[in-house]
């Protein structure tokens, strides 16, 4: 569903990604796991066009993504929740959420998000509350909600953990395994390699901008969690 091929990113002169390549199947949850700055987010951020890449390739259902704007990869079915859930602080729950179902027709938005409250019942109890009130872990379910609310193909979650307690943790994790029950592809980062492992079926570890290592959550499982402490 979704393929990278040698792909090149960099910043000026600082190089963030070597030749990455990883894929992504229908149904499968891949994790890209590894430290700080080892390029997790770079690559998702190529995927869905906010940053260019410097040779390499992208293809999502064999089409290549090259010189396609973020809005048409959106469109496309790429849906995304970013590094730090960045919700509009201001604006309400139900309006975050429905900022991510932009192309639906009013009805379709309605039912959007009458799905999404069955998924996560806190969605109908804060709909109306500014998003900035909410916590950390609050945040990140109106993230998902948001990424999901288009109903994307493939979902790019950019650690999805960052800055939560071990029972948001938890509760985060359901959320993913629901939408992995409801069939959703998705490709996450983590640098917190012990959650995310429960939850993917393939993985990367990624140091220094390269894949040091892909393959089952099994074959990956012990340079993981060797990179989790460095
Ligand atoms: N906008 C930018 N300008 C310059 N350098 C950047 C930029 N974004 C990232 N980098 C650099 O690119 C490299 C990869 O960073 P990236 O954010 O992709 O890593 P990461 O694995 O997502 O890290 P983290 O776990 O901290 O989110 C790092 O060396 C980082 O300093
Ligand atoms: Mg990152």
């Amino acid at each position: 569903m979704l393929a990278v091929r040698d792909l090149n990113v960099r910043y000026g002169g600082i190089v963030a990604l070597r030749g990455v390549s990883i894929d992504v199947n229908k149904g499968e949850t891949v994790l890209l796991v590894g430290a700080n700055g080892a390029g997790k987010s770079s690559l998702i951020n190529a995927v869905i066009g906010l940053v260019p890449s410097n040779g390499g390739t992208i293809h999502f259902d064999g089409r290549s993504l090259d010189g396609m704007s973020c809005d048409r990869r959106a469109r496309a079915g790429i849906g995304y929740a970013p590094e730090g859930r960045r919700v509009f602080p201001s604006m309400s729950v139900a309006d975050n959420v429905l900022s991510g179902a932009f192309g639906l027709s009013r009805k379709l938005q309605r039912q959007s998000f009458a799905w999404l409250c069955e998924m996560f019942p806190l969605l109908a109890e804060r709909a109306s509350q500014p998003a900035g009130q909410l916590s950390g872990g609050e945040q990140q379910i109106v993230a998902l909600a948001r990424a999901l609310s288009s109903n994307p193909a493939v979902l790019l979650l950019d650690e999805p953990f960052l800055g939560l307690a071990p029972v948001w943790i938890r509760r985060i994790s359901d959320a993913i395994r629901q939408m992995q029950q409801r069939g959703t592809t998705i490709l996450m980062t983590e640098q917190m390699a012990r959650p995310a492992l429960k939850l993917a079926t393939r993985g990367y570890v990624m140091r220094g901008g390269e894949v040091r290592r892909g393959g089952t959550v099994a074959e990956i499982r012990e340079i993981a969690l060797a990179d989790e402490y460095l």
